[in-house]
């Protein structure tokens, strides 16, 4: 076996939050192919798969044992204009997305910069400045944990929407050990966001390359490091409303921004609008805090533990639904 247990281990720097937990035990698996055998280990006790850490909130220690997939291997092939590729769940996302790029490849060039780990990239259908990752995923392959045997998942299968898949209605059926990517040598600009059209003229010349490095530059102006200042990015999803809900309020606030939502019958409300208007940017309590560059992200100043940043949220979600009568919901998983 190539798996390696770290019976006792620090998670602060597992996760992007920077809150302190302890995993009993940490199992790190290079090769996908011992994952049965580490399954007889756990004798039935279903782990937390852990990737970057950047859409968790450890609010206390995991209850149970932590697993990391570390493949990162990726098998390319062609056909035409596509070009697809499968990769290994442990790859960094962003480091994946430069390489395609660096090829002159299309497809997630908009995705550039999101943290995390190609495994994690299905679970909540990463999305940013237009392009979700649905768009570019051919198939899924997953160690089915109830079975012990692997199986290749449709597109279809995983059921993407906004923020949401299959595998998000039981986080512990599936291990995600390979993702497979159709991307193309054909130019397919995505500059529909208002910011990327902005700073980006589709002349015909423009490269993929050019398209990620204006998202990182954007994502860079707006979030906050959390080298820097720990955070998950948004902490709330944008909540997707009847269509006469969005007109009533949008009635009320003229300036309140209202996006396409899942149906003609459905917008989508900016989260961070609500909690702007809310009074919470820049708030403060203890070492918990909302970004007073960006609503919608909660920070860790240094201490916090995953109970503080709940306790703010919880405050959080409550004066938005008093004000506005709208609920919004954590992005991030919330574990213990
Ligand atoms: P983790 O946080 O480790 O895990 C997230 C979930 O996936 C957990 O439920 C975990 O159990 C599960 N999981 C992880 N790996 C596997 C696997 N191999 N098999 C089965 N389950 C698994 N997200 C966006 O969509 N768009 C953004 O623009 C964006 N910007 C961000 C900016 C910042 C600064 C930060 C900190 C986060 C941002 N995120 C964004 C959220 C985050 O980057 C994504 O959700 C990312 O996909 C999480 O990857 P991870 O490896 O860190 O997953
Ligand atoms: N706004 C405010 N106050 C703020 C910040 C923003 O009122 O402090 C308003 C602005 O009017 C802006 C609107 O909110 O027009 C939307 O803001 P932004 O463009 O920054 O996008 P977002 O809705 O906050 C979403 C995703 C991000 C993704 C960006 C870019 C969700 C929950 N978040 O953020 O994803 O990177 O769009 O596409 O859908 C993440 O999921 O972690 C994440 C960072």
């Amino acid at each position: 076996m190539t798996a390696q247990t770290h019976h006792e281990f620090d998670l602060r720097s597992s996760n992007t939050m920077g809150i302190a937990a302890v995993a009993r035990p940490l199992i790190e698996v290079l090769d996908v192919a011992d994952l049965p055998n580490v399954f007889d280990v756990f004798n039935g006790v279903r782990p937390l798969v852990l990737g970057s850490g950047s859409n968790i909130v450890f609010a206390a220690d995991p209850s149970m044992p932590v697993l990391r997939l570390r493949n990162e291997e990726l098998v390319w092939r062609e056909d035409g204009d596509d070009v697809y590729v499968q990769v290994g769940a442990g790859l960094n996302w962003h480091a994946f997305v430069m390489d395609t790029v660096a090829r002159g490849l299309w497809g997630i060039e908009n995705l550039a910069y999101i943290p995390g780990t190609v495994g994690a990239c299905p679970i909540q259908n990463i999305g940013a400045y237009g392009v979700e990752v649905k768009d570019a995923v051919l198939n899924v392959t997953v160690f089915e944990v109830a079975t012990g045997s692997f199986h290749t998942l449709s597109n279809a299968d995983c059921d993407f929407s906004y923020r949401e898949s299959m595998f998000k209605r039981d986080l512990t059926k599936y291990v995600i050990t390979n993702v497979e990517f159709r991307l193309s040598k054909q130019p397919k600009p995505q500059l529909s966001y208002a910011g990327l059209s902005e700073v980006l003229n589709d002349d015909g010349t423009l490269t993929s390359k050019q398209v990620a490095d204006a998202v990182i530059a954007i994502r860079q102006s707006k979030l906050p490091d959390p080298v820097v200042l720990g955070n998950a990015g948004s902490f709330f999803k944008n909540p997707i409303v009847p269509l006469q809900v969005a007109e009533a309020l949008a009635a009320q606030y003229e300036k309140m921004p209202v996006f396409k939502g899942s149906s003609d019958a459905t917008r989508k409300l900016s989260a961070a609008w609500l909690i702007d208007q809310a009074g919470w940017k820049g708030h403060r309590e203890g070492d918990a805090g909302v970004s007073p560059g960006h609503a919608l992200v909660l920070v860790n100043y240094g201490n916090a533990t995953g109970a503080d940043i709940m306790n703010l949220a919880h405050k959080i979600t409550a004066s938005v639904h008093d004000k506005f009568n709208i609920t919004i919901e954590p992005e991030p998983r919330v574990v213990g």
